[in-house]
């Protein structure tokens, strides 16, 4: 018999992988996402995101591993997980004759909302659809109709969220008010989110633990900020007219972990940039400034770091 687990993790997953005929898509993952947090998957095309969702959602079974999601088993309790879950498909899936409020009476229907029209009704205001509520869904934009599928996902108030490439398609004030609901759920610690995105944006708006998937594998997992630190100091740029001597007059500086050479001039890998930079400039003075830059380690850097571009000189090129 189900039983409600106790634990603080919303969704704990050991070793699940997923073949389609020859081709692994999920290849054995650990994850785990503490309850009332907001955790955001990251990878290129392909890399196995929504098959994670799937598999987290029961809405396919893996091909090995196990996984308990709201405290209950993907395999063995389906029901109990499916009853606890608010989802956003990657691929809309609105019925084009309903009504943007049919949809979210059925919706509350299913889900016994209670003081259903005036909770449909809220959720339309709140999510701008209130203008449009009573057409027929094929008459909305992408933008609305991906709005709708938002509310319609946290319209009964779900303690976990899957939310596959949500705010694609959203204008940017849609969107931020998209992320200000999110943010708004998770905060309250009344819902567990777990995102797929292509945009680093989202994941640093929303997200309190990142993970990277790239070809069925998560290769790199932690919050933002961890990450970044991972990735080994801050970058100055520096181009000088005259590169022969500059490398080891830098290389020199307190600090500096490795001067390279690239399109952007010379790359100073250095801890504590904003502290070195005095110096670097100093040093760097008899051969010519042309441009300095100075940046940190963005989440961008991260996933190209990850994902088969190596976070270093120009950021374009590929390592594999
Ligand atoms: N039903 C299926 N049958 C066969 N192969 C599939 C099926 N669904 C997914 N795949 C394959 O599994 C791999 C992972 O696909 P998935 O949809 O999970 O990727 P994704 O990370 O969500 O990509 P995207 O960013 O494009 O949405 C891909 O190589 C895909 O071709
Ligand atoms: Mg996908």
């Amino acid at each position: 018999m189900a039983t409600q687990s106790t634990t603080d993790v919303a969704i704990e997953a050991r070793g699940i992988a997923k073949r389609y005929d020859d081709e692994l898509a999920l290849d054995h993952l650990d994850l785990r996402v503490d309850a009332g947090t907001c955790f955001a998957l990251l990878g290129p095309n392909g890399a196995g995101k929504t098959t994670t969702v799937n598999v987290l959602a029961t809405l396919t079974p893996p091909s090995a591993g196990d996984a308990r999601v709201a405290g209950y088993d993907v395999g063995r309790e389906g029901a109990a997980v499916r009853a606890r879950l608010g989802m956003v498909f990657q691929e809309s899936c609105l019925d084009a004759k309903l009504s943007a409020r049919e949809h979210l009476v059925l919706s509350a229907r299913i889900y016994r909302v209670p003081e259903r029209r005036a909770r449909v009704s809220q959720i339309l205001d709140e999510f701008g659809l209130g203008e449009v509520a009573d057409r027929p869904t094929r008459t909305l934009s992408g933008g609305q109709q991906r709005r709708l599928e938002i509310a319609r996902a946290v319209l009964h108030g779900p303690g976990l969220l899957f939310l596959d490439e949500p705010t694609v398609g959203l204008d940017v004030a849609a969107r931020a008010a998209v992320w200000d609901r999110l943010r708004a759920m998770r905060d309250a610690g009344s819902a567990t989110l777990f995102l797929t995105t292509h945009s680093m944006e989202e994941a640093e708006a929303l997200a309190d633990r990142v993970g990277i998937l790239d070809r069925g594998r998560l290769v790199a997992c932690g919050t933002p900020a961890t990450l970044k630190a991972e990735l080994g100091g801050d970058r100055v740029w520096i181009r000088v007219e005259r590169e022969a001597g500059a490398r080891e007059a830098l290389a020199g500086v307190v600090g500096v972990a490795s001067v390279e050479a690239g399109a952007r001039g010379l790359c100073v890998r250095v801890d504590a940039a904003p502290r070195r930079l005095a110096e670097l400039v100093r040093r760097a003075e008899p051969y010519g400034i042309a441009e300095v830059e100075f940046a940190r380690p963005t989440l961008e850097d991260v996933y190209l770091h990850h994902t088969g571009h190596e976070y270093a000189v120009d950021g374009g090129e590929t390592t594999s």
